[in-house]
């Protein structure tokens, strides 16, 4: 955890006015772009884990979950945005920080039914995006075990949406806040 988070200190870049006026956006590339820091990161989001699947959030989620998945030698699951996905889908529309947003998973191409699930995502903002994978992955019939983001945006109480989310309390990981 500590190489992860001196890695996330020296290589974030942070971007003052996007995508609005007044928000500062927290850009994790240079992390994952770099062979330690993104080593680093992947163990330390992995570590101690006992799941039966990892679901990784559109798009950065995907990089970190499909690393992380590798990691603990189970699968990974795309949680997609609207209108990729050929129907049936579970979807769950949601208020996020700079607007709304809709995902989905496969409703029949997948039988999640009493699985383990981790979810991961790059940033924990607001927590909608989280919660709405929660939503989606228990409708599946998914146990949604642990959630995990590489950063925790100060202020938004995206922990407390998270936890709102879910029936029962799950440990919530994030390596830094900012
Ligand atoms: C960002 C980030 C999270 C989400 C967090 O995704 O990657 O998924 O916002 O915000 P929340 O906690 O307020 O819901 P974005 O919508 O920018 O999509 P991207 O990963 O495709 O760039």
């Amino acid at each position: 955890v500590q190489r992860a988070r001196a890695a996330i200190a020296d290589l974030t870049r942070s971007v003052a006015g996007f995508p609005a006026p007044g928000v500062v956006f927290k850009d994790l590339s240079p992390v994952l772009a770099d062979a330690a820091g993104f080593a680093a990161v992947v163990e330390a989001l992995s570590e101690g884990f006992d799941v039966d699947a990892v679901a990784g959030i559109d798009a950065r989620g995907f990089l970190l979950g499909g690393a992380i998945a590798h990691r603990l030698g189970v699968g990974v699951i795309a949680v997609r945005k609207t209108g990729k996905l050929p129907p049936p889908v579970w979807s769950c529309t949601y208020d996020m920080e700079y607007g709304t947003a809709t995902l989905e998973i496969p409703a029949d191409a997948l039988d999640l039914r009493g699985r383990r699930i981790l979810i991961v995502d790059d940033v924990l903002a607001t927590g909608g995006t989280m919660a709405a994978a929660a939503r989606l992955l228990a409708r599946a019939g998914a146990e949604v075990v642990a959630v995990a983001a590489v950063m925790e945006l100060d202020g938004l109480d995206g922990r407390g949406e998270v936890e709102r989310a879910l029936a029962t309390p799950v440990p919530i990981r994030v390596l830094v806040t900012g």
